[in-house]
């Protein structure tokens, strides 16, 4: 069966879960940076690469039936499985469209805000998917954007080589396929260019043990990257069922989301560290 690979992790099932384990984990500063944003009852808000629209979902509940949520998404898979959710909770705020943010029109207008999160650094021109989202508010809407800025912070305490080369596996995978994972170094410049006025930039890091739930963000990540095997350093001392993470390497063990399990002995402590640009709101310039 071929599989729809709009993106590099692909839209499959297993991708479809670990992108809502990933909302679940980001939920809190998500909320925060919404409600900043002015996002409430009422409001018309884009979800620009809605992925399967675990975001739209939660925006949908928020600006309630007065509001609207457009959902714009490349993959057909994920505009399917984000409808089928809608109608499962009975949310009929939602327009999902499959769309491509940088060669179609966009099929919103007006909007008062609009969200998008770790896609910026998967499209091959930043600039023109600003500019037509900046295009798509009303004036004086708001733009909410989340990405990373430095992808090289992410870390397993004490340092892993494991680690370090499939981190760049992942950059090297990303920058072919014409994206780039720094994203938000570039959006200072970008952001004006496109008309917006920054408003607020909050660079986020976390550091967390295994036990927290933040952690099972990075370990599903790992689980799901296609073609990890290509890491050699992440193949050796593992168990020969179920190892595909680089943090599985060493001493840890834990459970991913779909259940595979990793790791061996051992409790040192380790810390995980992502830095990132965002959430970060900005404003559309008036002039
Ligand atoms: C990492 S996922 C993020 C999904 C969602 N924003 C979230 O935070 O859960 C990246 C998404 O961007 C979408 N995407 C990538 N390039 C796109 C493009 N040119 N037009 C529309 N969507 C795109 C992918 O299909 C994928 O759903």
């Amino acid at each position: 069966m071929s599989e729809e690979r709009d993106y590099l992790l692909g839209t499959h099932d297993a991708e479809v879960e670990r992108l809502g384990l990933q909302h679940r984990v980001w939920r809190p500063r998500v909320l925060d940076a919404w409600r900043r944003a002015g996002i409430t009852v009422g409001s018309t808000v884009i979800d620009a690469g809605a992925g399967p629209g675990w975001a739209s979902l939660d925006l949908a509940e928020i600006v309630g039936q007065e509001g609207r949520v457009s959902a714009l998404e490349r993959s057909a898979r994920f505009v399917d499985v984000l409808n089928r959710s809608a109608a499962a909770r009975g949310l009929r705020n939602i327009d999902a469209s499959t769309v491509d943010l940088v060669t179609d029109p966009l099929p919103a207008s007006g909007a008062d805000a609009f969200w998008i999160r770790w896609v910026l650094a998967f499209v091959s021109d930043p600039a023109a998917v600003l500019a037509k989202l900046h295009a798509a508010l009303r004036p004086g809407g708001v733009a909410v954007i989340h990405e990373y800025l430095d992808y090289n912070t992410l870390a397993i305490l004490p340092d892993q080589p494991a680690m370090e080369e499939f981190k760049q596996l992942v950059v090297d995978d990303w920058r072919a396929s014409g994206g780039e994972p720094n994203i938000g170094r570039a959006l200072p410049a970008l952001l004006p260019a496109a008309g917006f006025r920054i408003r607020s930039m909050q660079p986020i890091v976390e550091a967390v043990r295994k036990g927290d739930l933040v952690w099972q963000w990075p370990a599903t990540w790992g689980h799901n990257y296609p073609r990890h095997d290509r890491c050699l350093r992440c193949r050796r001392g593992r168990p020969k069922r179920g190892l595909r993470h680089p943090d599985g390497a060493g001493d840890h063990r834990g459970e991913g989301l779909t259940g595979q399990r990793y790791g061996a002995s051992s409790s040192r402590f380790r810390a995980i560290s992502r830095s990132q640009r965002s959430p970060l709101a900005s404003s559309r310039s008036l002039s």
